[in-house]
């Protein structure tokens, strides 16, 4: 696929809110998602996530993420590990608790190695931190900020490497796919990493766009350009371009325009190594729960025809 590593699609486990009543889908839904030969990559939309890991403290469970890990496994699929160190979905017992600095540290580095070390070997990448920016690149105010600074951002990477050398550590964010002052805060934590000596391999753009609004493709190049000039690489890891409902045909070619631009930026940009949308079928995307108007940001419709986007995709893919 034009000289990147993968092109994946995020997925969950039956047993997530998203899927609930759609049972009647899930037999076509896993021919495309494991047989199909679409995805060369996939993630767990949120088994990793420390509330489902390690809902009480030292209580670590696999389960909910070991149904996708395993399944990337046995379909020989890059593993994109999400997400270590995060202030939302975390374990209620972090985020209410009156920690001292050491005993933040102590909790970050108990959760890195329990779980990083549980994956060890699998992940291509782990999003280690994710989404620790507001939009104007300052730090965002969290239990882990609050406490330790940005120190929590070291100690994160530090921990990751140690335990799974072997995996690329990103930072992980939303809204980096155009320059911005956000775009300049997640190049100021790589060159804050680099500087201390810690290990950073890569920056996740989240890329959750919106169709009726989306950036060029120039604006995509040169923020991708803007990571990759720092020697980090750079993917799309939870890409979908969601419009106001209904679907129409006019927000539909917007939104092939804009996947194609997003897609062909990372193409061209030698440096962005691979794309994974979130999930790649709209009844399973968060979007509907988070922005009640707009939908449909995937590939695949309800009925499983493709959406015009698709195409897009392929001719980014191939370079037309
Ligand atoms: O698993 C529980 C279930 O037991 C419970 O009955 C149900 C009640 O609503 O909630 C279920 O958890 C939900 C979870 O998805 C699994 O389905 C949470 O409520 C729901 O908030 C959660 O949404 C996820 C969202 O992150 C949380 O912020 C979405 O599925 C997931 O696609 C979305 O993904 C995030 C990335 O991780 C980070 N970047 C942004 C992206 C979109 O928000």
């Amino acid at each position: 696929k034009a000289g990147l590593k993968y092109f994946g699609a995020a997925t969950d486990t039956p047993g997530f809110r998203e899927r609930a009543g759609h049972e009647s889908a899930y037999a076509q839904y896993d021919q495309i998602m494991w047989d199909s030969g679409e995805f060369g990559q996939t993630t767990p939309t949120n088994g990793q996530k420390w509330t489902f890991v390690e809902p009480t403290r030292g209580g670590f469970n696999y389960t909910e993420g070991e149904v996708v890990t395993s399944l990337a496994k046995k379909n020989g699929m890059y593993l994109r590990c999400h997400a270590l160190v995060w202030h939302s979905q975390l374990a209620a017992w972090v985020e209410q608790g009156t920690w001292t600095k050491d005993e933040l540290r102590q909790i970050i580095v108990d959760h890195i190695t329990n779980v990083a070390g549980h994956w060890k070997g699998q992940c291509y990448a782990w999003d280690v931190v994710n989404e620790a920016l507001n939009e104007d690149g300052t730090y965002r105010e969290s239990v882990f900020y609050n406490v330790l600074g940005e120190e929590y951002l070291k100690l994160a990477f530090k921990t990751a490497h140690q335990v799974d050398p072997k995996a690329k550590l990103y930072y992980n964010d939303y809204n980096l796919e155009w320059p911005s002052a956000k775009t300049e805060g997640a190049q100021r934590i790589v060159k804050m990493l680099k500087a201390e000596g810690i290990r950073i391999d890569g920056v996740g753009l989240q890329a959750h766009l919106v169709a009726e609004s989306a950036p060029t493709i120039d604006q995509h190049i040169d923020a991708i350009r803007g990571f990759a000039k720092l020697g980090v690489e750079v993917a799309l890891t939870e890409l979908d371009i969601r419009m106001t409902m209904p679907a129409t045909d006019v927000n539909l070619a917007q939104q092939r325009s804009a996947y194609k631009n997003l897609v062909g930026a990372c193409v061209q940009v030698c440096g962005c190594i691979g794309v994974t949308i979130w999930d790649f079928y709209d009844p399973f995307s968060w979007i509907p729960y988070v922005f009640p108007a707009e939908g449909a940001g995937l590939l695949w419709f309800e009925d499983f025809s493709k959406h015009p986007a698709y195409d897009g995709v392929v001719e980014a893919l191939t370079n037309k």
